[in-house]
């Protein structure tokens, strides 16, 4: 049996892993929340890299695995349903979408990988089209990187923060479905993940939280985005 000093121990690992409202002042919270309250408009979907909007603003992509929940995220974090497009079929963003939030910076839906159907075309596709724009985007100021809380961090998702590590491209890891796991698989996951991203270039130290189905998490991930975009 676990000692109850020793669960109170883990559990304070776990807290101080995990990001949260803390870590935030009154002010970004509420400056961020006031700016995800402004227009969401979606810009433009693109298939290559001669297509990407131009602008001079900063550019926050969301990438992960196929099914992952990143379109779901963008909506819930403006709060427009519909924004991007859900699907319960996996591979269903194709394409880069771009919305601009508030006519201050752009949100970027990358297409998911690892959809285990996915023809041989579909992914060299998918690689020509998420590389360039991984590596090459200069625009590109920070990846949320999300990773199923059921699931955990993956080799595919390994193969990608490679990438990110060798451009020098800033990520987040933000643990998704955190409606679908317990507190003792919450326990194990925040850690093998830290663990996983510790010794990673161009990994952020810590890890978020969400849920889209209960919007949780939602408060935080909006500070983070604008603070990075104002500093
Ligand atoms: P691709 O476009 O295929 O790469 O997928 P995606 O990463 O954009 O995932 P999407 O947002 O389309 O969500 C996939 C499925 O997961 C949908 O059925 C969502 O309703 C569901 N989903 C997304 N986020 C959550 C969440 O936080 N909790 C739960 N329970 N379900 C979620
Ligand atoms: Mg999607």
């Amino acid at each position: 049996m676990v000692k109850y000093s020793e669960y109170i121990q883990e559990e304070e690992i776990r807290k101080s892993l995990i990001i949260d409202i803390n870590d935030f002042t009154d002010a970004e919270l509420e400056n961020s929340r006031l700016s995800f309250a402004r227009n969401s408009k979606f810009i433009i979907s693109v298939a290559s890299n001669s297509g990407y909007p131009s602008h001079n603003k900063r550019e926050i992509a969301f990438a992960g695995r196929s099914n992952v929940g990143k379109s779901s995220l963008i909506n819930s974090i403006t709060d427009v349903t519909g924004l991007a497009r859900v699907s319960n079929t996996p591979g269903r963003t194709q394409m880069i979408n771009f919305f601009s939030q508030d006519d201050a910076f752009f949100l970027v839906d990358l297409p998911g990988f690892g959809y285990a159907k996915a023809s041989k075309d579909a992914i060299k596709k998918w690689k020509n089209l998420t590389y360039d724009y991984l590596q090459g985007r200069k625009e590109l100021e920070l990846v949320l990187f999300l990773i199923d809380s059921r699931h955990g961090i993956k080799e595919i998702d390994e193969n990608i923060m490679d990438i990110l590590d060798s451009a020098a491209v800033s990520y987040q890891i933000i643990m998704t479905k955190y409606d679908k796991i317990n507190k003792s698989q919450s326990q194990k996951l925040i850690e093998t993940t830290n663990e996983k991203i510790s010794k990673r270039a161009a990994a952020r130290p810590g890890i978020l939280v969400s849920s889209s189905k209960d919007k949780y998490g939602l408060d935080i991930i909006r500070a983070l985005i604008y603070r990075i975009i104002n500093t």
